[in-house]
């Protein structure tokens, strides 16, 4: 449990330590970018494209070697514009964790790259090839906030110290300054100066959350990734921190990456949506059009669960049969064949790529057209047509 409780600790702290995991050598062997940063609109803080996060099995008895690789994010491609929040959602182990951790480096990204904006000259920066020192430096426009408030945060700190600390490890405070600075930052996150004093334990959930807030904002970032930052907390709590983000974020203008569970939550902070299934993108849009008019048979089946408040409107509610496929060794085809109920045979063999429909709406589906506009039966519908056609 000890130990538990220590791993827990280790990768919850902000990303300023866990930078080390990458040395000079695993920068030295990462492959040339194919991307030309002159080509990237000049309103994207962070673009990733191809990423890949795959997770060595290792087995044997005397010699251990890689047996197999869990492809925990398996070439994902996405852009956050400037002052936008991104909301990231999908099934429990679909990999949403893991980028957000290999876009703070606590994970070494297997392969692809991440393009972020930052510097004096705003330059567009491919963090791999970044030596760990200059990583450290970027560290501070890209922070991130973890699930679990009571954990992320070191219960020998004061308050104060736990707020500080992201601002000594980069010299950016002086003595004289620093209770005029945690007083106004805290103030900023809706807690009051006396609690400067208090350690964790003597803080509630939602108040142990603001502080992993208020240090993830310390530095004045460009990009916070929030990993399920409110699913500890009971919903009253819930909405008053997501308030408190929608207010930060209106007032200093960074961008977010939003991930959690809620449906509910991610259409309240998100201005677009990233679907993800099996370490892929499904569908990416404006929350709006993939809240209101989803696409992909994933995301369809997902929306459906949303709870509507009007009793008088009727909704489908589409259950997902079957179980989700191993990331060790995935389908194929399309990874959502072996659940989707429009799959054809063509969805076996070939995997669909992510195609621009209206509105910039991206989608991974190789029949989207046919199921928008009505003219894609559903799988059992054409079994039991075959099968009476047979029968005549
Ligand atoms: N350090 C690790 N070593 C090996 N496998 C890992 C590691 N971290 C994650 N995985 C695996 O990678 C896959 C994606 O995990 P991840 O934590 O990113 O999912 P998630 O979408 O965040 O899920 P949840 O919604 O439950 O938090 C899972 O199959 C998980 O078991
Ligand atoms: S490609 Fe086929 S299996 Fe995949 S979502 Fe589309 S219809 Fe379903
Ligand atoms: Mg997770």
């Amino acid at each position: 449990m000890f130990k538990l409780k220590l791993e827990q600790r280790f990768h919850k702290l902000s990303s300023f330590e866990s930078i080390k995991v990458m040395s000079q050598t695993d920068v030295e062997k990462i492959e040339k970018p194919t991307t030309d940063p002159k080509d990237i609109a000049p309103d994207v803080q962070l673009k990733v494209v191809n990423l890949r996060k795959y997770f060595p099995i290792e087995g044997g008895f005397l010699w251990k070697k890689k047996i197999a690789d869990i492809k925990a994010v398996d070439g994902v491609t996405f852009e956050v514009k400037n002052g936008e929040t991104l909301g990231l959602v999908g099934e429990s182990g679909c990999g949403k964790s893991t980028i957000a951790k290999t876009l703070t480096f606590l994970h070494k990204p297997t392969s692809g790259e991440v393009w972020f904006r930052t510097g004096r000259d705003e330059e567009m920066i491919d963090l791999r090839v970044l030596s760990p020192k200059a990583l450290r430096g970027v560290a501070k426009d890209l922070t991130m906030v973890f699930q679990d408030p009571a954990a992320s945060l070191d219960p020998r700190y004061t308050v104060m110290q736990s707020v500080l600390e992201p601002l000594e490890i980069h010299n950016q405070v002086d003595d004289s300054d620093k209770y005029a600075v945690v007083r106004s930052i805290l103030l900023q996150v809706g807690l009051s100066p006396h609690h400067a004093y208090r350690y964790p334990h003597e803080l509630s959930g939602g108040q142990q959350q603001r502080v992993g807030i208020a240090r993830a904002l310390t530095l004045q970032p460009r990009l916070i990734i929030l990993d399920e930052p409110v699913s500890a907390l009971d919903v009253s709590v819930r909405a008053s921190i997501i308030n408190l983000l929608i207010k930060l974020q209106d007032e200093l203008g960074f961008a977010y990456i939003f991930i959690a569970h809620d449906l509910s939550v991610v259409r309240k902070i998100s201005h677009r949506v990233a679907v993800m299934y099996l370490g892929k993108l499904m569908e990416f849009g404006t929350v709006d059009d993939v809240y209101d008019d989803p696409m992909h048979p994933y995301t369809q089946a997902l929306m459906s669960a949303i709870p509507v408040a009007d009793p008088t409107v009727k909704k489908e509610r589409i259950f997902l049969k079957g179980e989700v496929p191993t990331p060790i060794d995935p389908p194929v085809g399309c990874r959502f064949c072996t659940r989707c109920r429009y799959v054809r045979q063509k969805c076996y063999l070939e995997e669909p790529e992510l195609k621009e429909y209206d509105n910039h709406k991206l989608v991974a589906c190789h029949f989207a057209s046919e199921i928008k506009a009505g003219t894609h039966v559903l799988a059992d519908e054409l079994i039991d047509a075959e099968e009476s056609v047979d029968a005549s």
